[in-house]
């Protein structure tokens, strides 16, 4: 079988780097060429010293002169769109993982994916644990009465608390059917942290940390805890991969690793 033909948008990224890397490793994925706005050779020489693929910050002149199968973007938010537009057009299957999308953008690429009749993955969290973290809290929501969560990360991250944890106390009280409750007497007190759906988010950060999450839910004697802990980059690949293999097979868009996995059905994006 003929590799998947592979476009790197944000190729000298740090997410790119790691990707360019797992697909040098690939036999059925081939890079075919990487897109970044620092470009500054005409080649992205392969990290394994097996070759190089053209580096150019014009996306459109890549597409056309090197015909690959589909565009992975990890860029930023406002490259994402122009990325995806030009792509689609010209009938690329498209991987994004870039983070700060809005719910308009998303319908955006869902509406442009069945124009063209291309695919689509869109996730905002590639990391399979994570997912996963999240789909045992839901799991989990509906034993519990309460639950707390801790979400650590490295001094760099500009927002707090994580996209993820609040995403994962709205899916634990969606699954649950009603907030969680809150332990009384509330103390009004900093230290208690952020109150989203009854569930308590506190946001730790240091350096040394990258990103790690612990979901705890406490009932009567009992607490169970759900912790994650990205320990490198690499933890993004296998999702990647399954989504450039799973985009080829499939018109229009697909939601989330979750959805990608089998997780959950729908198009929700919570
Ligand atoms: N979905 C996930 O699991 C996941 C995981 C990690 C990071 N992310 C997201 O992926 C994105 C990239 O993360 P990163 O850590 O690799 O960031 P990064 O800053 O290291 O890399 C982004 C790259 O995009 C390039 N770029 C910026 N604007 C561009 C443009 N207009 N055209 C072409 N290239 C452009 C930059 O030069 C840079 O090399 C962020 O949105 C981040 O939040 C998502």
């Amino acid at each position: 079988m003929k590799p998947i033909r592979v476009v790197f948008h944000g190729a000298l990224g740090r997410v790119g780097g790691e990707v360019v890397s797992a697909l040098c490793r690939e036999p059925e994925m081939q890079l075919v060429g990487g897109v970044d706005i620092r470009a500054t050779g005409d080649y992205l020489p392969f990290p394994d010293g097996s070759g190089a693929a053209p580096l150019s910050s014009d996306l459109e002149h890549i597409l056309t002169s090197c015909q690959p199968d589909v565009v992975v973007d990890f860029t930023i938010a406002q490259a994402t769109m122009p990325a995806v537009r030009i792509a689609a057009q010209k009938g690329v299957n498209l991987v994004v993982g870039t983070t700060g999308l809005t719910a308009d953008e998303v319908d955006e690429i869902e509406r442009l994916s069945l124009a063209h009749q291309v695919g689509a993955v869109v996730a905002p969290n590639f990391a399979l644990g994570a997912v996963l973290m999240m789909h045992l809290a839901k799991l989990a929501a509906k034993y519990f009465d309460y639950a707390e969560i801790i979400e650590l990360h490295h001094h760099l991250k500009a927002d707090s608390p994580s996209g993820t944890a609040l995403s994962t106390a709205r899916v634990m009280a969606e699954a649950k059917g009603k907030p969680f409750d809150v332990p009384e007497p509330r103390q009004a007190s900093s230290s208690r942290g952020q109150l989203v759906e009854g569930v308590t988010i506190h946001s730790v950060r240091l350096p040394g940390l990258l990103a790690h999450q612990e979901v705890i839910l406490g009932g009567p004697g009992q607490t169970l805890s759900i912790r994650h802990d990205t320990i490198s980059r690499e933890c993004y690949i296998p999702g990647v991969l399954l989504a450039i293999k799973r985009v080829m097979e499939h018109k229009g868009l697909i939601y989330g690793l979750d959805t990608l996995l089998g997780l959950r059905g729908g198009h929700e994006r919570v």
